[in-house]
């Protein structure tokens, strides 16, 4: 089995660092592309460093640019390289242009494909990132689902529950060993070491690089008056080149660089920012990574969004999200710097995204799906019946498994009462309702 994983920005190299090793320790032939979305060395080559992965075998450089043109590069840059490469599997991390472009390109190559974290859905079309993932999933094979919320969006939208593997978020299992190994080696970073970061107390880590939040001056502006204003927090903001690129041109750069208590530094490697967030009393973010983060280093999470597609980290009570208006956003911090019991909630909300087994759940499947022939994307020899939609009431004991031999169907959806259930082999119908596909 040849397995090819696509990557080009930090959050991907993160993520897929796990699912990447996993595979090197089980001997199954790999290739690494690196669209090249992310190039600068501490958004890029750092990571490879600090996770502790090979150099990616290609790069395709295709740099900054319109999404458009961005994603144009890199399909014909991917293509290439799978039609020389031929994997059995493509793996995609995500929501950015890098897996819109992998998964495009696969399918029409007829390569099976992987969604390492589907299923997530901010139901904002607006965000570049929920159109990737959308696209992504409608042409994916496998499903690497972080919680069963998510995989109960891709059963809503018709995904079928036998490609779907609940396996937590590899983000997990890259935070608990590398927590571990930057813990033994200490803060590496000059600026980190300059600040004295060790012995600070109350400290705000802050990233936003959100184009729905950087690229909007008003926005920009009512975060950075809320900021002027937790002036007892030592606020550690390293800057996302996007973020810097706008500030300046908003004009805002300097004003927030002279507040005393915010220190903006450039992007950290991943050792030297986890050892920063595990030390943080609050963190202060727009980005995906870090609110799933947060609720694994038991660190209260503020989210200057006005959606999420992590809402498990919302439900579960360790992450509240306060948009980009200044009043919502001091109003929590100050909650939480001032209420020990509320922020000893958030510190203690359980983690929705699993025990860090998700890398080893990931490729356990893959193996399983090879070794069945599952991968093997190929028109159809036979003529094909067709499937009928139907629905029933259970009222014996049966499980979906035992169900779906016995009717030649395969379940679509169940609710139990109004709660949507996953159609998990082992779970018992008794008294709900389902919908199925039959084939007639
Ligand atoms: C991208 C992803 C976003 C992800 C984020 C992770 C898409 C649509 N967006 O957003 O989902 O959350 O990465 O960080 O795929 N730049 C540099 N050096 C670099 C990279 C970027 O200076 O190494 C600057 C360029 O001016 C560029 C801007 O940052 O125009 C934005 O970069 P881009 O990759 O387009 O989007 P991100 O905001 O990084
Ligand atoms: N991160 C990092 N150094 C930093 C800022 C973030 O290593 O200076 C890591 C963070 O731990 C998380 C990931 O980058 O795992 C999040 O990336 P980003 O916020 O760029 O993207 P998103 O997750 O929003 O897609």
């Amino acid at each position: 089995m040849k397995i090819a994983t696509i990557l080009g920005t930090r959050p991907e190299i993160i993520k897929m660092a796990p699912i990447i090793d996993e595979i090197s320790k089980r001997g199954i032939e790999q290739i690494v592309l690196h669209t090249g979305q992310h190039y600068d060395k501490e958004m890029s080559d750092n990571f490879f460093k600090d996770l502790e992965i090979p150099t990616p075998d290609y790069n395709i450089h295709v740099g900054s640019g319109s999404h458009g043109k961005q994603t144009g590069l890199m399909m014909k840059g991917i293509e290439e390289v799978l039609t020389e490469e031929k994997p059995d599997i493509v793996l995609v991390q995500g929501d950015t242009n890098a897996v819109l472009a992998g998964a495009l390109v696969a399918s029409k190559l007829h390569i099976a494909i992987g969604h390492v974290e589907a299923g997530l859905r901010s139901f904002d079309m607006t965000m570049p990132e929920e159109v990737n993932r959308r696209a992504a999933d409608v042409t994916s094979t496998m499903y690497f689902i972080p919680t069963e919320q998510s995989a109960l969006n891709l059963l809503a939208e018709g995904f079928s529950h036998k490609n779907l593997f609940i396996t937590g978020n590899t983000v997990v299992d890259a935070c608990f060993r590398h927590l571990e190994i930057a813990q033994k080696r200490g803060f590496e970073e000059e600026s980190l070491a300059e600040l004295d970061i060790e012995n600070m107390d109350n400290i705000l880590t802050l990233t936003m690089h959100r184009a729905e939040n950087v690229d909007i001056k008003e926005r920009v502006v009512n975060i950075i008056e809320a900021l002027k204003e937790l002036d007892q927090m030592n606020i550690i903001f390293p800057i996302h080149p996007r973020t810097k690129n706008t500030l300046e041109k908003f004009g805002l750069f300097d004003e927030l660089n002279d507040l005393e208590h915010v220190h903006i530094i450039k992007p950290l490697g991943y050792l030297d920012f986890l050892l920063l967030t595990s030390h943080s009393t609050l963190i202060l973010t727009d980005s995906g990574g870090l609110q799933e983060e947060a609720i694994t280093l038991n660190v209260p999470a503020l989210t200057l969004r006005y959606n999420t597609e992590r809402p498990e980290t919302v439900t579960a009570g360790g992450n509240i999200l306060v948009g980009s208006d200044k009043e919502t956003i001091l109003e929590n911090a100050r909650k939480i710097l001032s209420d020990e019991e509320f922020a000893d909630k958030m510190r203690n909300a359980p983690n929705p995204y699993g025990q860090g087994d998700s890398a080893k759940l990931t490729v356990d499947a893959i193996q399983n799906y090879y070794d069945k022939g599952l991968l093997n994307i190929a028109a159809p020899e036979h003529i094909m019946g067709s499937f009928t939609r139907k629905m029933a009431n259970v009222t014996e004991d049966i499980t979906v498994s035992e169900f779906e031999a016995n009717e030649d169907a395969l379940i679509h959806m169940v609710f139990d009462g109004d709660a949507m259930r996953f159609p998990a082999d082992e779970l018992n119908l008794n008294g709900m309702m389902i919908t199925y596909d039959k084939r007639e």
